[in-house]
């Protein structure tokens, strides 16, 4: 059957609601078709059923379909490193990210470890990511390999470091740009796979590896860039005594041409006006990583102000940092986040930045993120009765605002009855 029908609740974005209030969409009674992988059509049941005449239909109670979530931040190797405790960020690169990250040498437990993750992304609803590697160009072989094998919407990229980490995990800037060159001619654009040149963060670059880092943008223009900026106090001291000729923590990277608009930077806690403003003016975009923010004590992202400069936000799990790789969690700390910036989180936008605002983030926009016709069917089928409490809780909601609201404060990976990839089904939690 090349054809696929659901029926539930239906909520999608067609634009950033920040902008444009009807850009969300909620049917109380939705429905999606599908058809060889592709959306054919999704909306109001009653606009469908003509559609899906002769067509099985899944009809699941208390279900919500909503797009594929999208993971604009986090970092595969560093799984094993989740919940390590007492430290700010400098601290907590050396004593959990690193040793988590050293473990990859191996390649099998790589193979073991990528797995594993996009198992879990898959779980927790969760169909494309951004994500870190390590040093190891194998570490990226072992990503992309199974990401092709569940024929994900996935980007990575080798870390680049050649200072200031620990010798196991170091490169050179040559190596680091031969050795990304050759994953870049060999993953780029293979089935569903992208590419992002992925310096760690200025501190751990010479000028000479950053500089490099732009060449490989300038030679392929299509594949992203990643890194992550202004996160922590001291690292941004630490940014300007290595950088002494830079005006400010972006101008370290806009001098090696590393900020333009396929451009991702994690974090931006403590961006200065005229950073942000840069961000603004290169179109690039930034991942907003609360629970990790919260965990790492690092600082309130100011997300009212990214949207006044019209900078495109997306959520980021920054596992190992974040606590968690639900999207969920992203919604209800960045909820919390914004309430201590006296500002508001409103659950149609904090689900717009958990798919779309991500799919544009990462330039996969024209290919996931909503039900559009034509764009592919990544889609989760979440169970509004998963838990007790939700259960309760949604069953005296009055409205969608309300529901989506409860539901991002109160869900989980119990909430994921179903992922769909491409169509396809890729996890489901009744018969796992
Ligand atoms: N800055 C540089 N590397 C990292 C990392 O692995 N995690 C986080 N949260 N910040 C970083
Ligand atoms: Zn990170």
């Amino acid at each position: 059957m090349s054809k696929l029908c659901f029926r539930g609740a239906l909520f999608h974005t067609l634009g950033n609601p920040v902008h444009n209030a009807d850009a969300a969409a909620y049917y109380a009674d939705g429905g999606l078709i599908v058809e060889h992988g592709k959306v054919l059509k999704a909306g109001a049941w009653d606009d469908l059923q003509s559609a899906t005449i002769g067509l099985p239909i899944t009809h699941l109670p208390d279900t919500l379909i909503v797009p594929g979530f999208i993971d604009a931040h986090v970092h595969y190797p560093q799984v094993d490193a989740i919940g390590g405790f007492g430290e700010h960020l400098l601290d907590w690169l050396k004593n959990y990210a690193f040793p988590a990250e050293m473990a990859f040498a191996d390649m099998h437990h790589a193979r073991k470890m990528a797995k594993f993750f996009l198992s879990e992304l898959l779980r927790n609803g969760t169909t494309s990511a951004l994500v870190f590697a390590t040093v190891h160009p194998h570490s990226v072989d072992a990503l992309f390999e199974e990401a092709l094998a569940r024929n994900m919407r996935l980007i990575t990229g080798k870390v680049l470091m050649d200072r200031n980490a620990p010798d196991e995990l170091l490169d050179s800037a040559q190596d680091g740009y031969v050795q990304s060159k050759a994953l870049i001619e060999k993953w780029a654009g293979k089935g569903r796979l992208g590419y992002a040149v992925t310096p760690r963060f200025a501190p751990t670059s010479t000028r000479e590896q950053l500089d490099a880092a732009g060449k490989l943008l300038a030679e392929f223009p299509d594949i992203l860039m990643h890194t992550h900026l202004c996160e922590n106090k001291k690292e941004i001291e630490w940014v300007s005594a290595l950088f002494p000729e830079a005006r400010d923590y972006l101008d370290v990277y806009a001098r090696a041409g590393l900020v333009n608009d396929r451009s991702v930077f994690a974090h931006c806690v403590h961006l200065t006006a005229k950073e942000r403003a840069d961000l603004g003016t290169a179109n690039s975009a930034i991942a907003f990583c609360p629970m990790s923010n919260m965990f790492l004590g690092s600082g309130c992202f100011d997300l009212a102000a990214a949207q006044e400069a019209d900078i495109e936000v997306g959520f980021g799990s920054d596992v190992g940092a974040g606590t968690s790789l639900s999207s969920f969690g992203s919604m209800n700390e960045g909820y919390k986040t914004a309430q201590l910036k006296g500002q508001r989180l409103h659950p149609f936008q904090a689900f717009y930045m958990a798919t779309l605002g991500g799919a544009r983030a990462l330039h996969i926009d024209h290919h996931v993120g909503n039900f559009t016709a034509g764009k592919e069917a990544d889609f989760c089928l979440l169970d509004m009765a998963a838990t007790p409490l939700l259960k309760r809780r949604l069953s005296v909601s009055k409205n969608a605002e309300e529901t989506l609201f409860a539901l991002s404060m109160l869900g989980d990976d119990r909430a994921i009855r179903r992922t769909y990839v491409a169509g396809q089904l890729a996890h489901d939690r009744d018969t796992e």
